[in-house]
C-alpha cells in the first residue's frame, strides 16, 4: 500500500518551478567545500562535516518537495581514507549517528535510504547501522537517496565487470550496466559539484555519460535550497542531445 506521506514534506504547496520547468529525475551532487568553510570560520574541519550533514538533510527535503525521484551524494570517496585518521573517524561517527538518528524521519517521509559503495570497508557497527536503515526503507517509493559511501566510480565498473567474469557472462553495456550498484536506477540527469572545483573525482563515472554537469563556487554548507533551484532552473536552459544533432532533439520534442 503506498505510505500516505503526512508531515512537511508534502503540505507544501509544490514550488512555482516545479510546476513550470522540468524536473530532473536524478541529481547526483559532490559535496565539496566543508573543509574550507570551517577554516573560514577559525573552526576545525569536522565542524564544516556537520554542518554539510544539515545541508544533505535539507537536500533530500527540497527534492522530496519538488518530486525529484532519486538524490545521490557523495559522502565518502574510496580515496577519502587518506585523510587525517581523526577527521575520517569522525566522518564515519557522524555517518552512523546521522543513519540512527534520521531514518525514523527518512521512513515516514516515505524516502527509500540505499547506501552505494563498498560497505565491505566499514566497520560492523557502521555496516549494521547501513543494514537497518536500509531495511526499515526499503518498500517506500517517494524520494530514493542514495548515499555513495566508500565509492569510488572505477571501483564500480571493476566490481561489475568481475562479476560478470566470476559468472563466464557475456560483457556488454547492459550486462555490466545490471552489475553497477546503481542498476535499479537511473543514469543521473544532472551532477553538482560544490566548492568551485570543476572535476568528476571518480563519482559516477559509468552513469554520469549524459549528466547535465553544474559546477557551484559555493562552500557545501553554503548550498541551500536556493541554489538548488538555481542549478535546475540552469539545468532546464539546457539541451540534451544523447549524440544527435540540435535539429534531431528539437524535431522530437515538437
Ligand atoms: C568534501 O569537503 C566533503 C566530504 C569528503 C564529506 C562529505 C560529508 C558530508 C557532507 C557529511 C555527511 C553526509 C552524509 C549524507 C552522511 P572537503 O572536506 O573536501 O572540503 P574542502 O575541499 O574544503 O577541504
Amino acid at each position: 500500500m503506498k505510505r500516505v506521506r503526512e508531515d512537511s514534506l508534502d503540505q507544501k504547496a509544490p514550488p512555482e518551478e516545479a510546476a513550470n520547468s522540468k524536473v530532473p529525475q536524478h541529481i547526483a551532487i559532490i559535496m565539496d567545500g566543508n573543509g574550507r568553510w570551517a577554516q573560514a570560520r577559525g573552526k576545525k574541519r569536522v565542524f564544516g562535516h556537520k554542518a554539510g550533514m544539515e545541508r544533505a538533510r535539507e537536500m533530500a527535503e527540497v527534492c522530496g518537495e519538488l518530486g525529484v525521484k532519486y538524490l545521490t551524494l557523495f559522502a565518502f570517496s574510496s580515496e577519502n581514507w587518506n585523510r587525517p585518521k581523526d577527521e575520517v573517524s569522525f566522518l564515519m561517527e557522524l555517518f552512523a549517528t546521522s543513519l540512527k538518528n534520521e531514518s525514523k524521519k527518512l521512513h515516514k517521509n516515505n524516502v527509500k535510504l540505499m547506501v552505494i559503495g563498498d560497505k565491505d570497508g566499514f566497520d560492523r557497527r557502521l555496516r549494521k547501522a547501513i543494514e537497518k536503515a536500509e531495511a526499515l526503507t526499503q518498500d517506500n517509493d517517494g524520494l530514493y537517496l542514495q548515499i555513495a559511501a566508500n565509492y569510488g566510480g572505477r571501483w564500480d565498473i571493476v566490481q561489475a565487470a568481475q562479476a560478470l567474469a566470476e559468472q563466464g557472462a557475456e560483457i556488454t553495456e547492459e550486462s555490466l550496466q545490471s552489475k553497477l550498484v546503481t542498476a535499479d536506477g537511473v543514469d543521473p540527469d544532472l551532477l553538482i559539484r560544490t566548492g568551485g572545483e570543476q572535476r568528476i573525482s571518480n563519482f559516477l563515472m559509468w552513469q554520469a555519460a549524459y549528466a547535465e554537469l553544474y559546477f557551484s563556487d559555493a562552500l557545501w554548507p553554503d548550498f541551500d535550497g536556493k541554489a538548488l533551484k538555481a542549478a535546475i532552473e540552469d539545468f532546464n536552459r539546457r539541451q540534451r542531445r544523447f549524440g544527435k544533432t540540435g535539429e534531431q532533439v528539437a524535431t522530437a520534442s515538437d
